[in-house]
């Protein structure tokens, strides 16, 4: 994707607009579907360039997987977990730590040789919380810069169950300790203090595995019978995030999203926003492939400040960057704390965005863990033209300074619109659509 120009808007939006699908399911369908015995069908696969590199990777890794109408559909034919070959080549990830982060675990267990690398990002962004559980289980699991960064290589090792408590909320890693788990001796547990994702729970339970759960125990065990099914991905409620946005900050729009994933673990920016003012309710709500999927609509009204911490903060990690665009466009300070996890995303998110928000003319306080922002009350972003745009290479970043420009005094260039690809391959056409259906 191009650098591209972001226009204000001084109507209101009226408009529905469907999504791209699910990130986070699109990696899993095509990962379990790999490890499934039989042909598994996905529809609706998400073709951004995160999960086209878990898709090649499972390739290389010996896997017959199709694909017809730019990646509509999608054919994987499993031979369960024992079917998967050494690679010639070192496995490449690009930016996406779901890859890197599961298919450790995937590959921990398996008999050969793996190297897993990415870019630049990725090779920045911490491994040893993944490396130490795997490690602890048997699996023979090195990393650059003493087993915290990637390249990681994985040989071939016996793997036994182990009990884990997370000391930091992730899903990726979650579910690279539960991969590991299908392989290894022994039932294990994985005690969560704060509920992140379940996409990968529930999609090995519609595969046909056995999870058990207790408190904030998952326990797994191995020899589970994964079978071929049909998958549906919903649309990402973190690309639906910004729109949801758009409508939230200009006055009387009304937008509907359709088919969006709306999994508990995932809609804390739902809550966050209804908490603030905005209207939002859900229609045609139904399950499937075992997630629950809804068109939301949302109709703007006066914003007002909030604080977020805690274990919400899982449930909306992704939206974060966005959240604070809209946060700056309410009336009062408000917080965000417990999210020292930002700083390990595709950028530092915390920096990335106190710098972003600062050249929007927003007075804002980073701390550690958070950011305190001082809205605006509805009054247009002022283009601070004695500060930069941060550099970085963070696609939420990008998408969040265009949606702002929606706002802004002046057109917006976009910096860093190469990196939207990773997870929303047609966003700037959505971008006029907005503009179009601004009446
Ligand atoms: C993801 C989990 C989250 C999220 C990421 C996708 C997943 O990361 O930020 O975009 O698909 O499991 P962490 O596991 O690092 O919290």
């Amino acid at each position: 994707m191009k650098q591209f120009t972001v226009n204000p808007l001084s109507n209101p939006i009226k408009t529905t607009i469907s999504v791209p699908s699910d990130k986070s399911i699109s990696h899993r369908s095509i990962i379990i579907a790999s490890i499934a015995n039989g042909k598994t069908e996905i529809k609706n696969f998400l073709p951004s360039q995160d999960c086209l590199n878990t898709l090649k990777i499972m390739q290389q890794l010996g896997v017959e997987i199709n694909y017809f109408n730019n990646y509509e559909t999608i054919t994987v034919y499993g031979k369960g977990l024992h079917s998967l070959s050494e690679s010639k080549n070192i496995l490449n990830c690009g930016n996406s730590g779901t890859t890197i982060r599961l298919l450790s675990g995937l590959l921990s267990g398996q008999n050969f040789l793996s190297i897993l690398t990415g870019d630049d990002s990725l090779l920045n962004r911490p491994m040893g919380r993944v490396i130490e559980p795997l490690t602890l289980m048997g699996a023979k699991i090195a990393g650059r810069e003493h087993n915290t960064k990637a390249p990681i290589v994985i040989s071939p090792s016996v793997l036994h169950a182990i009990t884990y408590e997370m000391p930091v909320s992730s899903a990726q890693v979650k579910s690279g300790i539960m991969l590991a788990a299908l392989q290894a001796k022994g039932e294990t547990k994985i005690i969560e203090k704060e509920k992140s994702r379940d996409h990968t729970e529930r999609m090995l339970s519609a595969f046909g595995a056995t999870i058990k759960y207790e408190k904030n125990e998952i326990i797994i065990g191995s020899e589970q019978k994964l079978t071929a099914q049909s998958i549906f991905v919903p649309g990402d409620i973190s690309s639906a995030a910004f729109f949801m946005a758009a409508c939230s900050i200009i006055p009387q729009s009304e937008i509907v999203l359709q088919k969006v994933l709306v999994n508990p673990t995932r809609t804390g920016i739902i809550n966050a926003l209804k908490k603030m003012g905005v209207k939002i309710e859900f229609t045609n709500k139904k399950e499937i492939s075992g997630e629950p999927i809804a068109d939301i609509f949302v109709t703007s009204e006066n914003l007002t400040a909030i604080e977020i911490k805690g274990n919400s903060v899982p449930l909306l990690i992704d939206e974060i960057p966005i959240l604070c665009i809209i946060m700056a466009q309410a009336k009062g300070r408000s917080i965000i704390k417990d999210a020292k996890e930002l700083r390990f995303k595709e950028s530092d998110r915390i920096k990335t965005m106190a710098q972003v928000l600062k050249k929007l003319g927003v007075e804002i306080n980073e701390l550690e863990d958070g950011l305190e922002i001082e809205g605006l009350a509805g009054k247009p972003f002022t283009i601070d033209p004695s500060i930069e745009w941060p550099k970085h290479s963070d696609h939420r970043i990008a998408m969040s300074v265009a949606i702002a420009g929606l706002k802004a005094n002046e057109p917006v260039l976009v910096p860093g619109t190469e990196w939207i690809s990773t997870s929303f391959p047609n966003f700037d056409k959505l971008i006029n659509q907005l503009h179009m259906a601004a009446v």
